[in-house]
């Protein structure tokens, strides 16, 4: 009686379903294994990030100066297209660049919202991208911050970054982080 009902309630559902998602509607469920989505993988990759604001070439610009003059530069946005090294060198291998803006968030200390698209140019990697937004307080040791998504071939992408200060120079504020990057993708 019981496993009649739940077949009756099976065959319901199956028709429910296919009522919401018919294939002449205008969503319907795929076969993931089709899209080449096997196995998910966790890929762990370490990046120089070079923030360029001196000098005659900056590769970080301020879009708008931060209020009042604070000290924790509360409302500067600054959009980067950083260089991506594979060492920490400028000279070594570029691997990407970053691109994107990143704003100083907090009223208290000094916070970051970062948001920019890891765009890479190299190997089989070229073309995807991994994109990171979250907040960034860039004096803590090592910060973390979410990947929330991916393109190419790191389609459905998430995982996280940890942002490190490889270098800083205080009185031009330039600055290189490292950049170790945990994505899970297929
Ligand atoms: C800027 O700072 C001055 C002095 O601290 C203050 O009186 C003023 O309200 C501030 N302006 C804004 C827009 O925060
Ligand atoms: C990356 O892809 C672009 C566009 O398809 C191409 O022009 C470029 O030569 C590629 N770079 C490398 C290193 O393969």
């Amino acid at each position: 009686m019981v496993a009649t009902q739940f077949t009756i309630f099976f065959i319901f559902s199956f028709f429910a379903i296919n009522l919401v998602v018919g294939d002449d509607g205008f969503a319907r469920i795929m076969d993931s294994k089709l899209f080449g989505m096997k196995k998910e993988k966790l890929s762990h990759f370490r990046l120089y990030w070079h923030d360029i604001v001196s000098g005659r070439n900056p590769s970080s610009v301020a879009v708008t100066a931060p209020e009042n003059n604070s000290l924790t530069a509360f409302g500067m946005i600054r959009m980067i297209d950083n260089p991506l090294t594979m060492g920490p060198e400028l000279s070594s291998k570029m691997m990407g660049r970053a691109q994107g803006l990143y704003s100083f968030a907090s009223q208290e200390g000094i916070g970051l919202l970062m948001a920019m698209n890891f765009a890479f140019t190299e190997g089989k990697y070229n073309g995807s991208t991994i994109t990171i937004l979250g907040m960034d307080s860039v004096f803590s040791e090592v910060r973390e911050v979410p990947v929330v998504g991916g393109s190419g071939l790191f389609r459905f992408g998430r995982g996280y970054v940890q942002a490190k200060t490889h270098w800083l120079d205080p009185s031009t504020k330039d600055a290189i982080v490292r950049y170790d990057c945990y994505v899970l993708h297929y």
